[in-house]
């Protein structure tokens, strides 16, 4: 069974073609160095690449899997959450699609297809949901900051997550305050390598709220608070790695802290983290230390997996398709602010 995946909620046009649990080619076309010079993304601008890269990115996509449109059983996009006018651009063509060669088209929500994301490795890219044990899923995206609860494929439940910023958008404005380019997290994940995490101590807000919820911009705001008072900081060798290394460390520090918390709460023996901040070089190994530590299974995204890309969405949808999930409607319009329970 073939399917053409589509994705395009955010700031990526991507388009992938699965076989069977299998990715046969997933290609991302990334708009960073556009809305780099905004300091943001701008949906205007982000809409306008999805229209111009939509239909190259699915031929080569289509191309590279040596796969013609008769051989697809199915159509799969990002239906939500995500930025709506760029939302569209994607399932539009997938309804369009769908349509056209007259076979079911496939919603996928992106965040569940993060979550899931931890279960698929590999090169090809594969599904090992066969292995699936129940666990507590950490996403964090630029846009979300949850904890869950995965009792089986496909089910679910928010158990927790952000009041206010996400901890990617906490990456990004930190990293936009100490004058660095954005996206902000892989800026200071790189410039935190040479500083030492102690230098500062910025907030670790609701660390030691006994539920499972997030709270970032508290901490986005000790540190402009602290550098209104010490500007000086900003252009010095030392402290500007030492500013990052030292912000990493309580992102991370909530994270994996709250993460594990509930793993021990909810008695279960796996964890998983997924999305954009999941590629953080500390957060993969302050994860992986403390669930070795503690005797827990930890599933984290590859790197190649966590910022947004088709393949996550297609390989989730087979799994829908498996599980005889409804196929959407073709008058079925996107939901931009999709829950995933
Ligand atoms: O999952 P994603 O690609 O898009 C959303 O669905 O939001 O996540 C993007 C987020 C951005 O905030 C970006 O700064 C963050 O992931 N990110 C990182 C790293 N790489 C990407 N944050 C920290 N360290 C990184 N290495
Ligand atoms: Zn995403």
């Amino acid at each position: 069974m073939r399917l053409l995946a589509i994705e395009t909620s955010c700031d990526e046009t991507s388009a992938a073609v699965i076989e069977d649990n299998q990715a046969l080619s997933n290609v991302v076309s990334s708009q960073i160095k556009i809305h780099a010079e905004y300091g943001g993304v701008v949906p205007e601008l982000a809409t306008r690449e999805h229209l111009k890269n939509i239909q190259p990115v699915i031929q080569e996509a289509l191309s590279l899997a040596s796969c013609t449109t008769s051989e697809l059983s199915a159509v799969a996009a990002t239906r939500g959450p995500g930025l709506p006018p760029a939302l569209m651009v994607g399932w539009k063509t997938a309804q369009a699609f769908s349509y056209s060669i007259d076979r079911p088209l496939i919603g996928v929500n992106h965040v569940v297809a993060h979550l899931y994301s931890a279960w698929f490795s590999g090169s090809p890219i594969k599904s090992n949901i066969e292995n699936f044990e129940p666990n507590i899923s950490l996403i964090v995206s630029g846009g979300h900051t949850i904890i869950a609860k995965a009792i089986k494929p496909l089910n679910h439940k928010i158990l927790g997550q952000t009041q206010d910023d996400a901890a990617g958008e906490c990456f990004d404005k930190t990293a936009k305050l100490l004058g660095l380019g954005y996206p902000g997290g892989p800026q200071i994940d790189r410039l935190a390598k040479r500083g030492y995490p102690k230098s500062y101590n910025f907030a670790r807000p609701m660390l030691n709220k006994e539920n499972d919820d997030f709270s970032f911009s508290g901490l986005k705001t000790s540190v402009r608070y602290f550098l209104e008072k010490n500007p000086s900081l900003l252009s010095g060798n030392e402290s500007v790695p030492n500013l990052c290394a030292s912000i990493q460390a309580a992102i991370v520090e909530v994270l994996l802290k709250k993460t594990l918390r509930a793993a021990r709460r909810e008695k279960v023996k796996c964890v998983t983290v997924s999305g954009g901040v999941a590629s953080n070089s500390l957060l993969r190994s302050e994860f992986e230390r403390a669930c070795k530590d503690v005797e827990i299974q930890l599933r984290i995204s590859p790197p190649d997996m966590c910022t947004d890309n088709a393949a996550m969405i297609g390989l989730l949808a087979k799994l829908m398709y498996d599980q005889g999930a409804p196929p959407s409607l073709l008058e079925e319009d996107i939901s931009p602010n999709w829950a995933i329970n």
